[in-house]
C-alpha cells in the first residue's frame, strides 16, 4: 500500500505535501488531514472543508511528462476523482466543470488544486501536488449558509456515510491509473473521457477574466491542450487559459 500520513489537523494538505516533495517524499506519497484549518482553492480562493466529514488530501506525483504539460494535470485529476467516483456509486451522474470542479446533480461536490514546481537547474525532476477536497459525510446544515444551495456531498447524493481512509485509498488508485494513462497513451486520452463529463458544454456561461471583465459565452470543450473554447454572442471564439467560469443561470 503506498505511504501516507493522516493527519489530524493542519492548515493545508497541500502545503505539507509541497515541503515533503521539496525533501524528496516519493511519487504517490499522500497527506491526508481530518482538519484543515486554511486549505486553498483555485485562484486565490479558500476551500472550507466541514471537520472531520471530509476527504482532504494532496498527493505528491513526479510525472514523466514535460513541465510544460503539467497544467494538464487538473483535468487528469479531476477525472481520476470523477472515475473513482463512478466506481463506487454508478448510479450517480457525477460530471466535470472545467477546470477542475467535480459536480453531481448541479452543485459542487469537490474540487482540485494542483501546485507544480518546476525542474531545477541542479537536475532535479519537477513534481506536483495533486490536492484534492471532497465533501463526504456532511450534511447540508453543516455547510456555512451561503454554500448550502451549491454544494453537495456524498451522504446527501447517496445517503450512506464513507470511511475517509478507504475512500482515500481508491481516489489516489484512481489518480496515478490515469496519470500513468496521461504518461502512456497521451493527454487526448484523458480528454476523450474528460469530455464526456463536461457539464458546460454548449451551455450558457459567464466568464471572469484575469482582468474582471465579464464575458457571456457558449462553453464549446476543452481544446486539445485542455483550455477551455468558448464562444461570444458576435461569434468570437476565446481560447480560456484562467478565470472563473460559472453557468450562466
Ligand atoms: C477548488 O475547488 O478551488 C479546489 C479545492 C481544493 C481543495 C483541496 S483540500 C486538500 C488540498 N489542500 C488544500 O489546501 N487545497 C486542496
Amino acid at each position: 500500500m503506498a505511504k501516507f500520513l493522516h493527519l489530524s489537523s493542519t492548515q493545508s494538505t497541500n502545503d505539507d505535501a509541497y515541503a515533503l516533495a521539496r525533501q524528496g517524499a516519493e511519487h504517490g506519497f499522500g497527506v491526508l488531514a481530518d482538519i484543515q484549518l486554511a486549505g486553498k482553492g483555485r485562484l486565490g480562493k479558500a476551500w472550507y472543508s466541514t471537520p472531520g466529514t471530509g476527504l482532504t488530501c494532496s498527493i505528491i506525483v513526479r510525472p514523466k511528462l514535460p513541465f510544460i504539460e503539467f497544467p494538464k494535470l487538473t483535468l487528469t485529476a479531476g477525472l481520476a476523482l470523477c472515475k473513482a467516483l463512478e466506481g463506487l456509486f454508478p448510479a450517480l451522474p457525477f460530471g466535470l466543470k472545467w477546470p477542475n470542479d467535480l459536480y453531481c446533480r448541479g452543485r459542487k461536490c469537490g474540487g482540485i488544486l494542483v501546485e507544480a514546481a518546476p525542474p531545477t537547474h541542479a537536475g532535479k525532476e519537477g513534481f506536483a501536488v495533486v490536492g484534492i477536497g471532497l465533501n463526504v459525510n456532511a450534511l447540508l446544515e453543516d455547510f456555512a449558509p451561503e454554500l448550502q444551495c451549491r454544494a453537495t456531498s456524498l451522504r446527501i447524493l447517496s445517503g450512506v456515510s464513507q470511511d475517509i481512509e478507504s475512500l482515500y485509498h481508491r481516489v489516489h488508485g484512481s489518480l496515478l491509473k490515469c496519470l500513468g494513462r496521461h504518461e502512456d497513451l497521451g493527454f487526448a486520452d484523458i480528454l476523450r473521457e474528460w469530455r464526456r463529463r463536461d457539464i458546460l458544454l454548449g451551455k450558457t456561461m459567464k466568464w471572469l477574466t484575469s482582468g474582471r471583465k465579464v464575458i457571456v459565452a457558449q462553453a464549446l470543450g476543452p481544446d486539445d491542450n485542455g483550455q477551455l473554447l468558448a464562444r461570444d454572442a458576435s461569434g468570437k471564439v476565446h481560447e480560456i487559459l484562467s478565470g472563473d467560469v460559472q453557468l450562466a443561470e
